[in-house]
């Protein structure tokens, strides 16, 4: 595993998630309280787009039918979601923001 760019600090808006790729896999980006967070991008309930979600706090809501996501451990909150997604470690380097993936 190995920390891979995937986006620049002042193209993200906070609280706004962005889909970005690492290493083959599709993640949302969120900003919020001055840190970074990703997720999968894919909700496991019915694959629905998580960076479209809405962030509250320190979770993100399912654009399509309201799970919970915590952006810190990916654990979900409520159904229909039966499991959470992973959550992926992020570091901020400058200008660059860093997925380990
Ligand atoms: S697709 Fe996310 S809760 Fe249904």
């Amino acid at each position: 595993m190995a920390f891979v760019t995937v986006a620049q600090l002042s193209l993200l808006l906070p609280g706004k998630g962005t889909c970005v790729e690492a290493n083959g896999k599709k993640l949302a980006l969120f900003l919020a309280n001055g840190k970074a967070y990703a997720i999968d991008e894919e909700c496991p309930h019915r694959q629905a787009p998580l960076h479209e979600g809405e962030c509250v706090g320190l979770e993100v809501v399912c654009p399509w039918h309201a799970s919970f996501f915590s952006l810190e451990t990916g654990d979900h909150r409520n159904p229909p979601a039966t499991t959470g997604v992973r959550a992926y470690r992020t570091r901020i380097v400058g200008e660059e923001v860093q997925v380990e993936v």
